[in-house]
């Protein structure tokens, strides 16, 4: 049985720190920033928004735009690593946030949980319920898994230029109009990790960012060696001789913390599946340098963080990569499409992936390819750590559902915070009664019990 997306929405906030200001306020380079990490503005949360009611807003948006009723909707997951409750599940709070809409127990047929593993938490959500639908549990209905986080990291802290804020809804079903995923290829690699954390009380994460760098890249390689012996094996892909995995692949989508990421991921994988072809020799001559290799256990993450001159000689070389003709023709063909979102809203943790998937088919559909029948893969990392590879065949129906589709639009009614509005709502200074933009559309926070913590959620037309 076909499983697949019928149609994906954004929710992003209203406000957004310019990278300009920040840059200024903490007197680093701009050119770090934007074209260092790719990272112009990152979106952040008003001082009554929450993870749950970002997710609300998304789910509602999605579900009115395809008129379907509470009753069509099979299972609600919501993945988050923002969680603010160690017991109750946030998708109970978006039903209680739905039925406002739709009336009070509409939805009590609805089970689903909420799904942690960092960033890649979405993804493996995304699978159970494909796989839901594929099993033939879900008799027709849809499941809507909806993916909602706010990056939020310590003032003054390197990781504070790569917040952002938002979420993701996506309608699964067995007659989807946009993408069908690959049956029995989806790949997982997992490795018990501290390259960021967030233990319980601590409202932003630990993290050792370089480390949690060369961990996506060899976490991610590691999953696509995994779906290479499996679409191999499943006939769903044949390679010839001359031939990499990658020119099967229409478009990639990678986890995106920040958008330079996606460029400097492809060039890792790159790397890995063309060293064996025929055309790398040309290549690296081409580049006049030689690939650094480390001769015991290539591409490990013990060989790699054993030897510090190695990572920068490493670094050299993909940056040597990156400005090849080839490089740069794989980067523009398959990637650049899916970092323009990105670049305006910074990090979404488990929702990173899938706007670069939003973005990317919208900023491809715009260059008129006709995007039927081509294979999107998707690279999902989480830190602790875990990565996931998978993907799936864009279908004929997509146009239907690309129609919806207005990046601009959804953004050009954000406002600008200043740096102090910003750090004061990063330090939680104002109460949730004095928002910054207090009428803001869609669902907020009206109050959260001081004696108890209970949330009060209020839905603004
Ligand atoms: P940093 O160490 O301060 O930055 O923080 P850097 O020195 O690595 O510089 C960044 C890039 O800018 C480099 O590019 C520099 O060369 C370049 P690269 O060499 O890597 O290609 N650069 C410049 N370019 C032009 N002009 C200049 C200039 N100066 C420097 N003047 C770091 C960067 C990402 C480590 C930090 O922001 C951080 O810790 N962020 C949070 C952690 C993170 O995002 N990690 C990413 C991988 S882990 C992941 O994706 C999972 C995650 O989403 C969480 C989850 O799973 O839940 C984070």
């Amino acid at each position: 049985m076909a499983a697949g997306i019928d149609d994906i929405a954004i929710y992003v906030p209203e406000l957004y720190v310019d990278t300009n200001d920040f840059a200024k306020a903490r007197d680093v380079d701009i050119d770090k920033l934007q074209k260092g990490l790719g990272i112009y503005q990152m979106a952040m949360v008003d001082n009554n928004q929450d993870p749950a009611c970002l997710a609300a807003n998304a789910a509602l948006k999605i579900m009115k735009r395809n008129d379907i009723s509470p009753g069509d909707v099979g299972r609600l997951y919501i993945s988050t690593e923002s969680s603010f409750d160690e017991s109750k599940a946030m998708n109970a709070y978006i039903i209680g946030m739905l039925e406002q809409i739709y009336g009070d127990g509409t939805f009590a047929h609805c089970g689903g949980v909420e799904t942690k593993f960092a960033c890649v938490s979405g993804s493996y959500a995304l699978y159970d319920n494909v796989n839901w639908i594929r099993a033939g549990e879900a008799d027709g209905s849809y499941a809507l898994v909806v993916v909602s986080d706010i990056a939020k990291y310590e003032l003054g802290s390197s990781g504070e230029m790569t917040q952002g804020a938002g979420a993701v809804a996506m309608l699964l079903n067995d007659t989807p109009r946009l993408l069908s995923f690959d049956p029995r290829v989806t790949a997982t690699s997992i490795r018990d990790e501290y390259d960021f954390y967030r233990p319980f009380g601590k409202d932003t994460p630990i993290v050792h960012g370089q480390y949690s760098n060369i961990l996506y890249l060899i976490q991610v390689r590691k999953a696509l060696e995994l779906y290479k012996e499996k679409v191999l094996s499943t006939g769903l892909i044949k390679l010839r001789s001359d031939e990499t995995i990658l020119d099967h692949i229409d478009y990639l989508n990678m986890h995106l913390p920040y958008s330079a990421m996606g460029r400097k991921a492809l060039a890792y994988l790159v790397r890995h599946e063309w060293r064996q072809l025929p055309r790398w020799r040309g290549i690296v001559e081409r580049m006049g340098m030689e690939e650094p290799l480390p001769d015991d256990a290539p591409g490990t993450i013990e060989a790699m963080l054993k030897d510090p001159d190695f990572i920068k000689k490493d670094g050299a070389f993909n940056h040597r990569l990156m400005e090849t003709p080839e490089f740069v023709d794989i980067y523009e063909k398959k990637l650049a499409s899916s970092l323009v979102a990105s670049r305006m809203i910074g990090n979404l943790y488990t929702a990173s992936l899938y706007l670069g998937f939003r973005s990317s088919l919208e900023y491809e559909h715009r260059k008129g390819i006709d995007l039927a029948g081509k294979r999107v893969g998707f690279g999902s990392y989480g830190s602790g750590s875990s990565a996931m590879v998978f993907s799936g065949v864009i279908l004929d129906r997509y146009k239907e559902v690309l129609k919806n589709m207005h990046f601009q639009s959804d953004i050009e009614k954000r406002r600008k915070l200043t740096l102090e509005e910003y750090e004061m709502l990063h330090r939680g200074q104002m109460p949730v009664s004095e928002a910054i933009l207090p009428g803001a559309e869609g669902f907020v926070l009206s109050d959260v019990d001081k004696t108890n913590g209970e949330r009060s959620y209020v839905y603004n037309p």
